[in-house]
């Protein structure tokens, strides 16, 4: 992994952080970090062209960067200096080259950091995960189900996915429009012995419906594709949606409402919300 490397750092509207990382990680080829302050991110002898369209595309959506150059260095080292184990109780998630132990009573996630979102450390993530624990931890509460089975729409890492296998739902099934992203959840649950149906297949055409639905994707998308959500859920089952930003929340519960989901919790953090609806 030796050779020229660029680190950029970028900075921008806090509203557009998803997109502006969702940009850095297409051009980067590789994990984007983030910081309090912003985005990290490290490119392989980009060409002008590259970063001339990195600019501009950073630019559309309110973000500006600089970069700082150095040579024979390898960029997994200047990760690991940043990416912490991140604990959301009973999970614990590292990335593979992590070397913590993991605490007494913890559950292990191990993700391989690469170029699909999910190592864990964004706010929605967190959020998502904090749902998926509230709910299936305390199965007998919420659900009925013969099967327990959960349906993760955009999972990137395939983090959400391996989190509820592990949390006890018996079947799971991933999917995600991103074939980089399916081919990173499939190693990744390989890497934690979850078996997990991971697929690019658009929603109409995966079978049957779940007790539980979990999407962490930014409102736009969660509205458009919101039918299909609403579809693959069964009546008496939940829907986690995460990726909203506060100013997000009201349209998109309003707009679940309409699909016989109500709001039964929700979980915040810093500015971003995941809420849980029940299908009436
Ligand atoms: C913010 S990432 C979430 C990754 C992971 N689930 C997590 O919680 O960290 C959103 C993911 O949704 C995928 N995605 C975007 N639009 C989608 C759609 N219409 N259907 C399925 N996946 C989609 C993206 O490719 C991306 O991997």
């Amino acid at each position: 992994m030796d050779g020229k490397w660029l680190e950029v750092f970028a900075t921008g509207k806090e509203s557009s952080r998803e997109l502006a990382a969702t940009i850095l990680i297409e051009v980067a080829g590789s994990g984007v970090e983030e910081t309090a302050t912003g985005l990290r991110a490290y490119l392989k002898e980009p060409s002008s062209e590259t970063l001339k369209g990195l600019e501009e595309r950073l630019a559309s959506v309110g973000w500006t960067f600089h970069a700082r150059a150095f040579t024979e260095r390898n960029w997994l080292e200047e990760w690991k200096k940043y990416i912490r184990p991140v604990r959301i109780k009973p999970l614990y998630i590292c990335q593979s080259f992590s070397t913590s132990r993991v605490p007494a009573g913890y559950i292990p996630i191990v993700i391989d950091p690469s170029m699909a979102f999910g190592t864990g450390t964004h706010p929605s993530t967190k959020l998502a995960l904090k749902a998926l624990v509230w709910l299936l931890s305390k199965k007998e509460r919420f659900f009925e189900d013969r099967v327990l089975s959960l349906l993760d729409v955009g999972t990137g890492s395939g983090i959400l996915a391996i989190a509820a296998k592990k949390l006890g739902a018996e079947r799971v099934v991933a999917t995600d429009i991103d074939g980089l992203a399916l081919r990173v959840a499939r190693k990744n649950a390989r890497l934690n012995k979850t078996p997990v149906r991971i697929t690019g297949k658009p929603l109409t055409e995966i079978r049957g419906g779940f007790s539980l639905v979990v999407a962490n994707i930014i409102k736009e998308v969660l509205i458009h594709i919101s039918k299909g959500l609403s579809q693959k859920t069964r009546r008496g089952g939940y829907i986690v949606l995460s990726g909203l930003l506060q100013e997000d929340e009201k349209e998109t519960v309003e707009h679940f409402s309409g699909l016989s989901f109500s709001l039964i919790r929700r979980f915040t953090l810093k500015e971003w919300v995941a809420v849980v609806m029940k299908k009436g």
